[in-house]
């Protein structure tokens, strides 16, 4: 069993699907031992709650550096032997110093065809720029922001006279179905990284 965390900082749509995923069976390799959170009043808080799911809020005012806050959390992690971080919606940079800690050991989903729009509101900027194409992206973290090695990556198209609401709609369910298959794969030892390519056993 590989023990995952999840980091999220608002909804928490993303770690739903995962946990459903793990609870269904789709994923069956892995247990969630906890979501951690940055935000008091982040909604994915209350979802830990329908899933048993032990959740802790971890103050970043509380901490003078970036760094302080990173130790905490990386004890939270040792502490629940996690092998796994997966971020979801976590609205934080992580330095470093902590991507050394977990390197080819955490996730993050990026609502767009990564390298391009990075960043907060991706789907948005993907919309407005009118690209035809756009998707989601499960890669591991690196230490620049959306942009480690590439797990999974699904395409869709844009169609004429769809509004942002529908596509976003759309890109999240992407997601929900993207990120628990990468989770999966992870857990079932079949990632294999060759630099930036990430090869599927
Ligand atoms: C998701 O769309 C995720 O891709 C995005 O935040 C949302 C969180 O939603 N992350 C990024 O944009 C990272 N650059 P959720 O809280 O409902 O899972």
């Amino acid at each position: 069993m590989v023990n995952i965390a999840v980091l999220a900082s608002g909804r928490g749509t993303n770690f739903e699907a995962i946990a459903k995923a793990v609870k269904t069976g789709k994923i069956k390799k892995a247990k969630i031992r906890l979501l951690i959170t940055d935000k008091k009043d982040a909604f994915a808080r209350i979802r830990a709650k329908k899933f048993k799911i032990e959740d802790i809020f971890i103050n970043p005012k509380e901490f003078k550096t970036r760094e302080d806050f990173e130790k905490k959390l990386i004890r939270i992690l040792a502490n629940e032997k996690i092998e796994l971080v997966v971020l979801a919606g976590f609205m934080r940079i992580l330095s470093s110093y902590f991507v050394k800690k977990f390197k080819n050991r955490a996730l993050n989903i990026h609502p767009a065809l990564l390298p391009v729009f990075k960043g907060t509101k991706a789907i948005e900027s993907a919309y407005c720029y009118g690209v035809k194409v756009t998707g989601v992206t499960v890669h591991f973290i690196d230490e620049k922001v959306d942009h480690g090695p590439i797990v999974l990556q699904e395409s869709l198209k844009i169609k004429d006279g769809e509004s942002l609401a529908e596509l976003e709609e759309r890109v999240h369910s992407l997601e929900h179905k993207l990120y628990p298959e990468a989770i999966k794969l992870f857990a079932e030892g079949k990632l294999k990284l060759k630099g930036r390519r990430v090869e599927i056993l």
